[in-house]
């Protein structure tokens, strides 16, 4: 019988001779939680007391070594012992502690192993500080122990970007003395005994010296000034990690510092806002349940779009079928996948071999007949409803029985498409995000009779693909384009009253979106809004504030962006310039509409630019196209660029407040009352004084 006393219902102590291995075992991640601390530092000191073991080996249960500190602990009133304290209970522990790292050591993680007296990981393991991706810096000692055993530049370089480091680089950088394979108790006790043995080194962190690197320091101050000024934590891990050349315990106490510093930050709720709701979208009814098996996948439409499509899904290991109806276009779909896996190729995505793999996996054909064969289509021809109902009928009689009948439409009807079919049920939406092998977001979209197996097939297609499956009702533009559509005219509208499209673009720039919307309309091609409000002249909402004046203007130059080096910028050799003309197109528009220009500053541009956000954002839950606000936020910070720190727009909502919204929409209606309503929801919510989190939680 193994002589295994459990410390609590996370910490066990097992003895075996001379050794003791300490197991962590609390689900899913191994995190640092209350439970997990106190039964450390008891365990710690028992041993020390009891005096009979000569090493101790600390290892995990389950999939992962410590995946990080608690996250659902933030934002709580503390609980002792804290991290740091326990950290300091290891290191200083008679006895000798070693541990053994295995899946992703992260964060706590990683800094209860650095607190120890060595580390061994086993292979396959990766580590890493990612704590600046939840808007913290690590607190626990990651910023001083670090440097301390794999230097300042390797700190900065995993504590900035949070990116997860294999076993053989963290062995390369001292991070961790030595890589074994096996399973973490076997390991853990034969370390151990080696260490009674003396063949395994150990010394404690705190008496090494980290070396100074200032032109590291330096030289990262200064690529965070300009590029993450904005941001609190990045800064703070600087200054930390500049501190741990002097006494351990007065840089531990400079990082806690920072670390409950940055705790209290709207930018560590909107990140860690994004961090679970990247979870929660799945976490659904819909999502979960039996599902179809896909291996191959058939994508109709060879542009753009149709390649990324094809190019996502081939990374991702399925057989691809692409079809195009003429061999140029085929031969050009060819030719952008191959490009696009070239790219992940240069960009260290994938190895050479994988790529010529995919390429392997990959069948172009003429002609929609060749489809008899794929358990998944997806059509990503252009957005014309007839062309669409034509391609889906043809689908029906060719398709084999149970396959799934995907469109990438990112606005047209789901339900019309899948009535032309005799098998609706198979028909769902599939809106891919441009370029479709690196945007992340796909939008799920759920006709009203697409069977429970499809639906829950597209989110395991999401999973495989490594992209965040939201789902959306049928409505013109589903979640994202919908709320665009209504969002974007903000931008025309400040334009006209008095800013300029720069003041705009730097405005919403200095909120923390990477480009302005004039910006995205360049690059975007001013053409595509020009045609479609074109399509749409006869059908416009007459009581409507036309707002294609000046993009109108624009596009009768033949300006329409980057790809004619013209549009509201200029695109010559070097950054882009303010285009001089725009200015007069504005004036003239101005004066045919008898508009006495006004001055807005950043404020009231981003006020009234996140305002007309949130507003349709509101009602796009309000009529359950989206299931809850949180899908909204998700869909905006994997799709459309929204700065990640604030955690998308219904979080950003809820720091304003309901009934601040109201008041601001009710004083914006009084020069616009047609488009400036106040939904119902955000006016029922401003009453009874709820949030958008509350509703997350309800839903
Ligand atoms: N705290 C609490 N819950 C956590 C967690 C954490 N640190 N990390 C993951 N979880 C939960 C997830 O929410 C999820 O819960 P669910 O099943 O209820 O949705 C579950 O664990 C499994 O997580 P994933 O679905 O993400 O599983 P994966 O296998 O895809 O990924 C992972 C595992 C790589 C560990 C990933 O979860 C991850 O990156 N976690 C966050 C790691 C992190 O940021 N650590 C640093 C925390 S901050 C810190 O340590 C501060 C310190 O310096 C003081």
């Amino acid at each position: 019988m193994a002589d295994i006393t459990q410390v609590n219902d996370q910490i066990s102590i097992e003895r075996e001779g001379d050794v003791a291995l300490v197991c962590i075992n609390f689900p899913p991640v191994n995190a640092t939680g209350i439970g997990v601390r106190q039964g450390l530092c008891d365990a710690i000191a028992q041993l020390n007391s009891e005096g009979s073991a000569k090493a101790i080996g600390i290892y995990a249960a389950g999939r992962t070594f410590v995946a990080g500190a608690d996250i659902t602990e933030f934002g709580k009133p503390p609980l002792s012992p804290s991290l740091p304290d326990t950290l300091n209970v290891i290191e200083a522990s008679d006895i000798p502690v070693i541990c053994v790292l295995h899946g992703t050591t992260l964060g706590g993680g990683l800094e209860l192993a650095l607190s120890a007296h060595a580390r061994i990981a086993l292979e396959g393991t990766r580590i890493g500080l990612p704590e600046v991706l939840l808007g913290l810096l690590p607190g626990a000692g990651g910023t001083q122990r670090l440097p301390r055993l794999a230097g300042m530049p390797f700190t900065l370089d995993i504590a900035l970007s949070g990116r997860q480091v294999g076993a053989k680089e963290a062995l390369e950088k001292g991070a961790i003395d030595r890589i074994a394979s096996g399973d973490p108790r076997e390991v853990a006790l034969a370390a151990a005994q080696e260490v009674i043995a003396g063949t395994l080194p150990t010394r404690r962190t705190r008496d090494l010296d980290a070396e100074l690197d200032q032109a590291a320091i330096d030289g990262t101050r200064a690529m965070l000034k300009k590029k993450q000024a904005h941001l609190v934590s990045p800064h703070l891990i600087v200054d930390a990690v500049e501190q741990s050349t002097g006494d351990l315990d007065a840089g531990l106490k400079f990082e806690r510092d920072s670390f409950m510093a940055c705790i209290n930050t709207p930018q560590r709720a909107g990140l860690i806002h994004a961090f679970f709701g990247e979870r929660a979208v799945s976490n659904i009814p819909e999502a979960k349940g039996p599902t179809r098996e896909i291996a191959k996948i058939g994508v109709i439409g060879g542009g753009t779009m149709g390649s990324g499509i094809a190019t996502s899904c081939l990374i991702a290991g399925y057989a691809v079928r692409l079809i195009e109806v003429a061999q140029d276009g085929l031969d050009r779909g060819m030719a952008t996948i191959t490009k696009n896996l070239e790219g992940a190729v240069s960009r260290g995505k994938m190895s050479a071999e994988a790529r010529d793999a995919a390429l392997a996996r990959l069948q172009p054909s003429l002609g929609l007949d060749e489809l008899a064969d794929v358990d998944l289509v997806i059509e990503a021809v252009f957005e014309k409803m007839e062309v669409k109902k034509d391609i889906f009928g043809k689908l029906d009689t060719i398709c084999k029985k149970g396959a799934i009948l995907a469109s990438n439409t990112s606005y047209l009807d789901v339900n019309e498409i899948a009535d032309c079919t005799s098998r609706p049920g198979d028909v769902i939406g599939l809106h891919f995000f441009s370029p479709a092998h690196v945007m992340r977001l796909l939008e799920i979209v759920q006709g009203a009779k697409t069977d429970a197996d499809v639906l829950a097939s597209g989110f395991a297609l999401a999973k495989k693909l490594k992209k965040v499956g939201v789902l959306a009702q049928v409505c013109d533009g589903f979640i994202g384009n919908r709320i665009l559509a209504h969002y974007s005219k903000t931008a025309s509208y400040l334009v006209l009253d008095g800013a300029s499209p720069q003041d705009v673009d730097n405005a919403l720039e200095g909120f923390g979106f990477a480009m302005g919307p004039h910006k995205v309309g360049d690059l975007a091609g001013l053409d595509i809004g020009w045609m479609t409000r074109k399509r749409k002249a006869d059908t416009r909402d007459p009581n409507e504030r036309y707002a294609g004046d000046v993009a109108d203007k624009i596009c009768e130059e033949g300006w329409f962006g980057r790809k004619t080096g013209r549009g509201y910028y200029v695109y010559d050799a070097g950054a882009p310039v303010p285009n001089e003309a725009i200015a007069g197109f504005i004036d003239a528009v101005r004066a045919e509409k008898g508009i006495t220009p006004k001055a807005f500053t950043n404020e009231d541009i981003v006020d009234r630019y996140m305002t007309a956000m949130i507003v349709e954002a509101t009602r796009v839950v309000e009529d359950g196209t989206a299931k809850r606000p949180v899908d909204v936020d998700m869909v905006f910070l994997f799709g459309y660029g929204f700065p990640r720190f604030r955690g998308g727009p219904l979080h950003y909502a809820d720091t304003i407040g309901a009934s601040e919204l109201v008041s601001r929409i009710e004083a914006y209606a009084k020069e616009d009352p047609n488009y400036w309503q106040v939904p119902d929801l955000l006016r029922k919510m401003a009453a009874d004084g709820t949030s958008f989190a509350d509703l997350n939680k309800e839903a």
